[in-house]
């Protein structure tokens, strides 16, 4: 009978990764979930509106301190109120890119540099204060009054920016 007991511990072993899942769910900002893992069945898809709502949580009372004195590892965006911070990373930088929280970070690690894209990201925020502050400003006789590039405007929620349009019906 060793197949009926290596699936017993195979089950055993679920449950083990379910109960440490559901320890893991707390609105904490430190820890990485163990639900991304494919091998379980238990695995759940990241669940972005939870994530969310925990750090809305985690955060609620300090909304308007600047997010270096809320977070861990703010580089970028000091000085901005930490309840906006989490709108930018929804809307800002998720949404123009067509992508979810997990496109730059490990879910509950908010704080690391696990992925490329992160850092990615804060030298698109440069080159944009670039165009922005310096480029723009310089070309005359533009409609105005504020000419302004932001994520939307390059990615148009695509994580690789367009260089053509897509095919379109031939014109009449
Ligand atoms: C395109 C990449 C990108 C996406 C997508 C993204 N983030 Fe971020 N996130 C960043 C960068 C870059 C920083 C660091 C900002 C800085 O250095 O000021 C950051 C920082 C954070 C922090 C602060 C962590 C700490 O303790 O320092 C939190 C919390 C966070 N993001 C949550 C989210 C959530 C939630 C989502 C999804 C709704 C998300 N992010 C989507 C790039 C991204
Ligand atoms: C002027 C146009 C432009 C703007 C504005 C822009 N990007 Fe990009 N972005 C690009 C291009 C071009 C690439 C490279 C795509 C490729 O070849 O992989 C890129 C790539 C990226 C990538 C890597 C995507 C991946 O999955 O490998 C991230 C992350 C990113 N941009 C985030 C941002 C964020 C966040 C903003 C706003 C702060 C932003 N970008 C603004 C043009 C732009």
């Amino acid at each position: 009978m060793k197949t009926t007991s290596r699936i017993n511990l195979f089950i055993l072993a679920t449950l083990a990764v379910a109960l440490l899942g559901i320890k893991s769910f707390g609105p904490t900002i430190g820890r990485a979930q163990t639900s991304q893992d494919p091998t379980t069945q238990t695995a759940k898809p990241f669940d972005q509106a939870l994530a969310l709502e925990n750090l809305r949580k985690a955060i609620a009372g300090n909304e308007n301190k600047p997010a270096e004195e809320v977070f861990k590892n703010i580089q970028m965006l000091k000085g901005m109120p930490a309840g906006r911070l989490l709108r930018v990373m929804e809307l800002g930088f998720s949404r123009s890119l067509g992508v979810n929280c997990t496109h730059c970070h490990v879910a509950d690690a908010w704080e690391k540099e696990d992925k490329p894209t992160k850092q990615i990201a804060r030298e698109m925020n440069a080159m944009m204060t670039v165009i922005n502050n310096d480029q723009l400003k310089k070309i005359k006789n533009l409609k105005g009054p504020n000419s302004i590039v932001n994520c939307t405007t390059c990615h148009r929620g695509q994580t690789k920016p367009a260089l053509n349009l897509p095919e379109s019906a031939p014109k009449q």
